[in-house]
């Protein structure tokens, strides 16, 4: 099983759409789908084929401060568990470093939220070496806790 990866080109317009609708416990919401696909042009996105099908993306906001926010990153749900999200982080978080960028933070639903498919992305973003920052339980609305989780982007030495 082959995984390659692009990136970043400004978006993904082609497989976001039916991967984004193959996680209805994540992107179930319709209006906020076509906020999600009509603002990926705006960001720098990587792409994971798996044996030439696309499997996930992961999207970048530049905030112009020399730190960014990981936007979105969304993988097929039957590849779970196969380290696509990772490549797709790694393959991010190079890219930033090589740009003299630090700090990368994730907003994402909050632990005090009873939303349970929210744990699967706070577990996946811990391992991956982020911390939680805050916890903003007005940002988004009352039903919607916002969790603002950060990683530093130690240089890697060569
Ligand atoms: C969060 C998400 C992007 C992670 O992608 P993924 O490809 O499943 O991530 P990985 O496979 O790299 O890592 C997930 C788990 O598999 C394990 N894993 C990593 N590589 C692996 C491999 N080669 N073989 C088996 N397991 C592996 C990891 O240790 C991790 O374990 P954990 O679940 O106990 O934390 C994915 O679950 C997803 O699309 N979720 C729905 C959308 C979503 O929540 N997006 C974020 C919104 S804020």
């Amino acid at each position: 099983m082959a995984l390659t990866l692009h990136g970043p080109a400004a978006g993904a317009p082609d497989i976001a759409e039916p991967i984004l609708r193959a996680l209805p416990a994540w992107f179930g919401n319709e209006a906020a789908l076509h906020k999600y696909l009509a603002g990926l042009p705006e960001h720098p996105t990587f792409t994971a084929y798996r044996d030439a099908q696309p499997a996930g993306f992961l999207c970048l906001t530049d905030h112009g401060l020399g730190s960014f926010e990981l936007h979105l990153v969304a993988v097929r749900p039957e590849l779970h568990g196969h380290g696509i999200g990772s490549a797709l982080l790694s393959a991010a978080e190079s890219w930033l470093r090589r740009r003299g960028v630090r700090l990368l933070h994730v907003k994402t639903l909050g632990p005090s939220s009873p939303d349970r498919p929210y744990a699967k992305p706070r577990r996946f973003y811990t391992q991956q070496g982020f911390k939680p920052l805050s916890e903003f339980p007005q940002l988004w609305g009352p039903d919607t806790p916002c969790l603002v989780i950060l990683k530093h982007l130690w240089p890697t030495r060569l």
